[in-house]
């Protein structure tokens, strides 16, 4: 699946349509290409991904144990009210288990988490998790660091992933779980044209208490329509 960032099918974007038969031939193969493209479920995840800047994700390595940690014992009173895992987290050597744990989930392509830089600073983290190849679906989680809040960078992240997912692994549909009460988590699918889909009731305990998720969701088709119209948009404004 790699051949596909490689350049064996050139990509959708690099394909050029004309009227002979060479190029009909080209049409066609750019076409089936496009097929293998949008079905590319075991594409491998970039390691980098530059969001404009100076920022980009960058795949979580062994090696950002400390930093992250460093992040999570700095932010706990932000991030544990939301996220099960922070009271748990009381040394470095629990955040190098979780990365062990996603190295794991990455080689068997359950998994793309990235940490959010900017230069030597590392903001948050985000990922695509449960990636089920058979049914074209993916999770995605995040955090940021509190300082970090406030400037649209987790929309874009979100909205990076969610481009890698549907662009590149050739999943269908994203979902995002938010708790009912963590407002500012669920304005991000909200912002990026998600569409509420229910509520698991008591999905999630937080401090030994039962807590409501809200699902979110977004399919491919749905997404190029979004992507359709926002073109459209700044077209109209040029
Ligand atoms: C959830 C969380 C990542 C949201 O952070 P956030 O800063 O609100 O999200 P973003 O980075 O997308 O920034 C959006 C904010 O920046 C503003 N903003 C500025 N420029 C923007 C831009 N270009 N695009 C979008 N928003 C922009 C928005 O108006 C919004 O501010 P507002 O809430 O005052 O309206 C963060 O609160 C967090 O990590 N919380 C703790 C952990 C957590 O809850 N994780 C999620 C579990 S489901």
């Amino acid at each position: 699946m790699n051949d596909l960032r490689e350049g064996r099918c050139g990509g959708p974007a690099s394909v050029t349509y004309g009227r002979d038969r060479a190029s009909g031939r080209r049409e066609k193969r750019a076409k089936a290409c496009k097929l293998e493209f949008m079905s590319s479920a075991n594409a491998e995840p970039p390691a980098r991904i530059a969001m404009g800047e100076g920022i980009e994700l960058r795949r979580l390595e062994p090696a950002d144990a400390d930093a992250i940690f460093a992040v999570v014992a700095a932010n706990r009173e932000h991030l544990d009210p939301w996220l099960p895992w922070v009271e748990g987290t009381r040394e470095a050597a629990d955040t190098r288990a979780f990365l062990e744990q996603v190295e794991e989930n990455r080689a068997r392509g359950r998994t793309a988490a990235y940490g959010i830089w900017q230069g030597g600073e590392l903001a948050g983290l985000i990922g695509l998790h449960d990636i089920d190849a058979s049914n074209a679906s993916a999770q995605i989680g995040y955090w940021l660091a509190e300082r970090w809040q406030g400037r649209g960078l987790m929309t874009r992240a979100v909205q990076a992933l969610v481009e890698l997912a549907f662009r590149e692994l050739g999943l269908g549909r994203i979902e995002i779980r938010c708790a009912a009460g963590n407002l500012r988590s669920q304005a991000i699918p909200k912002r990026l044209g998600f569409t509420y889909e229910g509520t698991l009731r008591a999905a999630q305990r937080l401090h030994g208490k039962p807590v409501d998720l809200r699902i979110y969701g977004l399919l491919r088709e749905e997404w190029e329509r979004l992507r359709a119209a926002s073109a459209e948009q700044v077209e109209r404004r040029l």
